[in-house]
């Protein structure tokens, strides 16, 4: 073991300094956050559209009774409330009292504040800290309060976390367990890059995370740890942020590696392609339909994606400077106006298959065969709701804004509540949305894994403590 990893008191109670990273949608589950806090660490599971187990432990699938979106939305927000509360109590009952089980919820998802309330109200005693990220959770703090947890906001900017605290968090302190920095650069899932940063442009956490305790320490929160998150594989090679006091206090949260453990909930195939990726086969993209920079293994799921981006031209509805090219377009027989540069392009995807012209928010033209428009039509029918707002489909949870973005739906996005739900179950995984984090190509070389090794949780803890 090195010596200087200490275990902390993390809501509450002494940990070992380990938390899993939370991931929806149902990735992390009361199983997995229940085996982390068994194991002494900590535990999250997702809140995010959890799945419903009933008290026999059968899985209750949410089949929609109603039509339109803003229906389903609210059967998506009542089923999403009693799937948080049915894996709160697995994972408190897998914990057997050891460890500390938290919630993880994004703040853009649909609903955010009632399922997280919700879920609250109904596992009493049994979640100890609440993690939220993506987008800023200014309320995050109140609600905590509110149900006596321990807060932890991810952010990705020693300017994000002192935005929060000055708007809100200053007035709950003693229940702000810690910030969990999470790099935008290396972190699975989505991620924090603002605009002003290049994706392209790599920036060590370790400034990052010293400018974030700085200013911690300038307003008194000297003793809260900060949680890093993001490309973090063993602890050997954190070792100099250890005691350190331009850190301060630390606990490394781990996202990507858990997922090759025996009790993930996730299929086979997916454990196995983690197990053999390369370098530069996780990389930042900007599909997801939230308008986040997100992380994900290249497949054919993003390669279509990223072929979208590549085969669309500007159009104008009527004639216009250099908007004189008539192109068919729909059904019904009319037309719209290209340049005339872009005719041979469009000629060109046509004859490859790329038949179907839709339109984008952005007055272009984006071209997909017939199999593919049908199938993001479809998708954007059968929308239930599931983020605060959502480019594919145009949704919006608020009702002042009449349940639209009031943009265009955006057919060079997707479906993110579905192909998750796909992804998890094994369902095609080439074609669906695989997210990772950018260190998931040393699955290959770590002799830990070698010959197709699957730990077990508590296996993966004891080896993260012995530094590896
Ligand atoms: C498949 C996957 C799904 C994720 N889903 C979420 C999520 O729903 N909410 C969240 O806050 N973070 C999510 N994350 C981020 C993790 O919680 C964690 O912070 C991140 O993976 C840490 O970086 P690492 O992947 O390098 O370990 C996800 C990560 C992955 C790989
Ligand atoms: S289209 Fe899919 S991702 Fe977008 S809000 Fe609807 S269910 Fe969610």
């Amino acid at each position: 073991m090195l010596k200087s990893i200490k275990s902390y008191n993390i809501s509450g109670a002494e940990c070992l300094p380990i938390i899993e990273g939370g991931k929806g949608v149902g990735v992390t589950t009361g199983v997995t956050a229940g085996h982390f806090a068994k194991a002494g660490a900590v535990g999250t599971f997702s809140g995010v559209n959890a799945d419903w187990i009933d008290h026999n432990g059968n899985y209750i699938p949410l089949e929609y009774k109603t039509n339109t979106r803003r229906e389903k939305h609210e059967e998506l927000i009542s089923y999403s409330i009693k799937g948080g509360i049915s894996q709160a109590k697995i994972a408190h009952d897998i914990s057997s009292g050891k460890g500390r089980i938290h919630m993880n919820v994004l703040w853009e998802m649909g609903g955010a504040e009632r399922v997280l309330q919700g879920i609250l109200e109904g596992s009493k005693g049994l979640i100890h800290g609440i993690t939220c990220g993506a987008g800023m959770p200014y309320r995050l703090s109140e609600i905590a309060e509110k149900y006596h947890v321990h807060y932890y906001p991810i952010v990705s900017s020693m300017r994000a976390f002192r935005a929060l605290w000055k708007r809100s968090y200053h007035k709950a302190v003693s229940l702000l367990g810690g910030v969990v920095y999470e790099c935008p650069w290396r972190a699975g899932g989505h991620n924090g890059l603002s605009n002003a940063e290049d994706p392209n442009a790599y920036e060590d956490p370790y400034p990052r995370v010293a400018e974030i305790r700085t200013f911690m320490n300038s307003v008194g929160l000297n003793h809260v740890p900060i949680v890093m998150a993001g490309g973090v594989w063993n602890l050997e090679e954190f070792e100099h942020w250890l005691d350190n006091p331009e850190i301060g206090p630390v606990v490394f949260q781990f996202g990507t590696r858990p997922m090759v453990t025996q009790e993930y909930p996730i299929h086979d195939s997916w454990k196995k392609r983690l197990l053999t990726l390369k370098k530069g086969d996780v990389y930042l993209n900007r599909f997801s339909p939230t308008g986040f920079y997100s992380s994900a293994v290249e497949n054919d799921f993003i390669r279509e994606l990223k072929g979208r981006e590549i085969r669309q031209v500007e159009y104008r509805s009527k004639p216009a400077d250099e908007f004189t090219c008539e192109i068919p377009f729909g059904q019904r027989g009319r037309v719209v106006y290209i340049k005339a540069e872009d005719k041979a392009k469009v000629d060109s995807w046509i004859a490859a298959g790329h038949t179907e012209g839709m339109k984008t928010p952005d007055e272009t033209l984006m071209f997909v065969d017939k199999s593919k428009a049908a199938q993001i039509v479809t998708d954007q029918i059968d929308c239930m709701g599931c983020l605060s707002q959502c480019r594919f489909s145009n949704w919006s949870d608020k009702a002042e804004m009449n349940y639209t973005t009031d943009r265009k739906a955006d057919p060079r996005s997707f479906c993110i509540q579905k192909t998750l739900q796909d992804v998890r179950q094994g369902i095609d995984i080439e074609n669906q949305l695989m997210f990772s984090g950018h260190s998931a190509y040393r699955f290959a070389t770590d002799s830990f894994y070698a010959d197709g090794f699957v730990p077990t949780i508590q296996q993966l803890v004891d080896r993260i403590m012995q530094g590896k």
